[in-house]
């Protein structure tokens, strides 16, 4: 990339930072140990904090044996319902327009799900704690759990997710009925998932009068300093927030939960820092989760293979006090021509914790049903899947109209297929084997998510010696965003990256927006190199009109800023640097400030999604039904990326995490009980390195005019939409069994 003029008077674009594959700047730290997590903070004065779960899904809490948790030595308090001090906010509470969920903070004794908290136990030393929670010794009226479809309430949700339209109806649905020749009607099932970040929730908070301070990971954190601001009755300025390293986040780290209210109360009460970090086995419960879904495809085709309805009804479990449904079917709206499409929700209430934001929330999901049944579709027109595809390629939004802001998808399959060989695919399943025996599958999905963003702010100082700090308060979950931001905002500056302090992570920082919705470089990164253009063009307003500088004059025909200096746009050869301009200008200091938000107009005129396409290869042992991935392939079109090394990274862990969806995660209950089974990462199946294959994440060049003026989308949450299903596919042509269940268990392929 190279610096060009953007408008006259102002200064530059993307310059040499942006497209390097710098490796994480803060790698060195985290692999060596000193990177500070929440749960490493060890105030003077700490006491441990753990809360006793509740072992029924519903019912009540009728006795707790708090003198003998008291009486432990080391155990300082107990909280229960009974003496758990006010709280300015209902934890059942939803702040309108907010993204909240109700939470558990002891508001009464009623149990909605196991593994709720029901008290905490705050003691000098972790054991004690441990030891004091064991010791409630909790008794209950129990009523009996209803987990699974069949067993809970069904509703009609007013939203998905929070706050997506359920149903939407697109075109002439009778007549794109009536116009199939050809019919597939098939169901889907997704299992509840359980979002297990390498760090389980931590926080440690500590008073000072009204101020109060919590070290706890945050992937929204100007916004959650605001949430947990309202239930202490504070101002938001009072709180700081600090999430410096993040161990995962995967959209359950945004919104407060009940232990890290609970850990503030018993802070403020005992008027010492607490310390709460959450075990394993608290981690199916309190901190949302993927809920499970039931999916109706119904396609209608006519002769050549064309899409005339696309029908998509999805049926979620949420929890049985909370609405968010996931919202698989909006996947459908936006992928694939047709005429006509129909989209739909409902809900079951169930006994578990209230689902949330799961990496690709609604689209991971609805993303494995649509794929599928696309492949049942073309198995049913005879045609080869991606040539299916093609045909039902969208050359506008389907759901809108509109033109695409960009798509590259027609070259992604093209530049997958490629890579794959997938000319060589048999038409027919169970055609090839590998040398020992097993069967060999090829299978491939469309990737597709919104290409989002939200509000953000940052703030740039440029100092005399030609140093710059920059600021935004955004969260790195490992995604790689401490580096990604700082060559965004290093480029703003025209500075290289090594002139640069980039600060982030904490709550006294300009609003970083939120590191979700794959939105995170292309809001906190346009605000930040929005804050260095601000600089910039101070500094060419002094040197414009300086008479002494060799840039006197170049209002009209522009400047550009590079590596500390600005040049004449129209005559590279004369040029200044920023500490000349400064020290001319007797000024030690030049602030700018950004803002990172969509251009209405943009969001109005075009629709906006990144794109992919992913290829699978299986071997399934014909005897033992057990399916290993060997390769997987996908090609993806995301807008300009600003680091290819760390891009390619998020697409392998999203197209892996699709690896995971498809053969092995899953949350499991007792029907009985309600009790998870698997509640833990030994029961609780992801892949590791042995699992995952020669995998590969082409990245195909597209420029985007509209997205945002860095021209950036999002790679966060795209690789898993299209894996699931390619995957799935891949075992069908291995197997002839068509897997409509997920997780796909071997015992169903012999
Ligand atoms: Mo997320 S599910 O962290 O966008």
């Amino acid at each position: 990339m190279s610096d060009t003029l953007t408008t006259p008077g102002a200064h530059t674009r993307m310059g040499s930072n942006s497209g390097q594959p710098m490796t994480r700047r803060d790698g060195i730290a985290k692999v060596t140990g000193t990177a500070t997590y929440a749960a490493d903070n060890r105030p003077e004065g700490l006491l441990h904090a753990v809360y006793a779960m509740s072992s029924v899904a519903r019912g009540r809490v009728t006795a707790l044996d708090v003198a003998a948790a008291l009486a432990h030595p080391g155990v300082v308090h107990v909280m229960t319902p009974e003496n758990r001090p006010p709280l300015a906010q209902d934890p059942d509470d939803k702040p309108e327009g907010s993204m909240a969920l109700r939470i558990e903070a002891l508001q009464n004794s009623s149990v909605r799900y196991v593994g709720q908290p029901i008290a905490l136990v705050v003691a000098e030393t972790l054991e004690a704690a441990t030891e004091g929670a064991r010791l409630l010794a909790p008794v209950y009226a129990v009523e009996p759990a209803r987990i699974g479809f069949d067993a809970g309430e069904a509703f009609e949700p007013e939203s998905t997710g929070f706050g997506g339209q359920p149903n939407i109806d697109i075109g002439d649905i009778a007549a794109g009925r009536a116009a199939g020749t050809r019919h597939l009607d098939q169901t889907y099932e997704t299992p509840l998932q359980y979002h297990n970040a390498m760090e389980p929730h931590a926080i440690v908070a500590q008073w000072q009068d009204d101020h109060l301070t919590i070290d706890t990971p945050n992937q929204a954190i100007v916004m959650a300093r605001a949430a947990f601001a309202a239930f202490f009755d504070i101002p938001a300025e009072n709180v700081l927030l600090r999430s410096p390293y993040l161990g995962g986040g995967f959209g359950s780290k945004a919104l407060p939960i009940g232990p890290q209210i609970l850990a503030i109360l018993a802070a403020r009460e005992l008027q010492r820092p607490v310390k709460l970090a959450l075990r394993r086995d608290q981690m199916f419960g309190p901190v949302q989760h993927r809920g499970a879904t039931r999916q109706r495809m119904q396609l209608d085709m006519d002769d050549t293979g064309r899409l005339t309805l696309l029908d998509h009804h999805t049926t979620a479990t949420t929890s049985s006090f909370d609405t968010f449904i996931e919202g698989a079917s909006a996947a459908s709206r936006n992928t694939y021509a047709s005429p006509a499409i129909a989209t739909s929700h409902s809900g079951v209430r169930v006994d578990t914790g209230t689902p949330g934001a799961v990496r690709a929330p609604g689209e991971a999901s609805g993303s494995a049903a649509l794929e599928c049944a696309m492949d049942e579709a073309a198995e049913l027109m005879g045609l080869d899947p991606l040539d299916f595809r093609l045909r039902n390629y969208a050359e506008t939004d389907p759901q809108t109209g509109k033109p695409f802001s960009s798509k590259a998808l027609r070259e992604c399959y093209e530049a997958g297929a490629k890579a794959f060989g997938w000319q060589n695919r048999p038409l027919a399943p169970r055609q090839m084997r590998d040398d020992q025996g097993h069967l060999v599958g090829w299978g491939m999905g469309t990737s597709l998510f919104g290409a989002h963003m939200n509000k953000a702010q940052a703030r740039a100082v440029l100092r005399a010696d030609g140093s710059a700090m920059i600021a935004t308060a955004g969260a790195d979950m490992g995604q790689g965003a401490w580096t990604a931001l700082a060559q965004i905002a290093a480029d703003g500056l025209g500075l290289d990256i090594d002139k640069i302090d980039f600060r982030s992570g904490e709550s006294s920082l300009p609003n970083g927006g939120i590191a979700g919705g794959s939105g995170h470089t292309a809001t906190a990164g346009s605000a930040l190199f929005a804050a260095g253009e601000d600089v910039i063009r101070q500094l060419a307003d002094l040197a414009t009109a300086d008479p002494a500088s060799p840039l006197f004059g170049a209002g009209n025909a522009g400047v550009v800023a590079r590596q500390g200096r600005l040049h004449r746009a129209d005559d590279e050869s004369r040029s200044e640097s920023y500490n000349e301009i400064m020290a001319k200008a007797g000024i030690s200091e030049l602030e700018g400030k950004g803002e990172g938000a969509r251009d209405p107009g943009h969001a109005e005129s075009r629709a906006m999604f990144s794109h992919g396409a992913v290829f699978a290869e299986v071997r399934v042992d014909p005897d033992l039904g057990q399916v290993r991935v060997s390769r997987l392939i996908g090609a993806f079109a995301a807008g300009r990326i600003i680091n290819p090394h760390l891009a390619r990274s998020q697409l392998l862990g999203g197209m892996i995490w699709g690896l995971g969806f498809a053969l092995m995660e899953e949350g499991i209950h007792d029907k009985r009980t309600g009790r998870p089974v698997n509640g833990d990462l030994a029961g609780y199946h992801v892949p590791v390195n042995a699992d995952a294959p020669m995998v590969e994440a082409l990245m195909i060049h597209e420029d985007d005019a509209f997205v945002n003026p860095l021209g950036v989308k999002g790679v966060g949450e795209l690789g898993i939409t299209g894996t699931v299903g390619a995957i799935a596919n891949a075992v069908w042509h291995a197997t002839g069994v068509r897997p409509r269940s997920f997780p796909i268990h071997m015992e169903t392929l012999i």
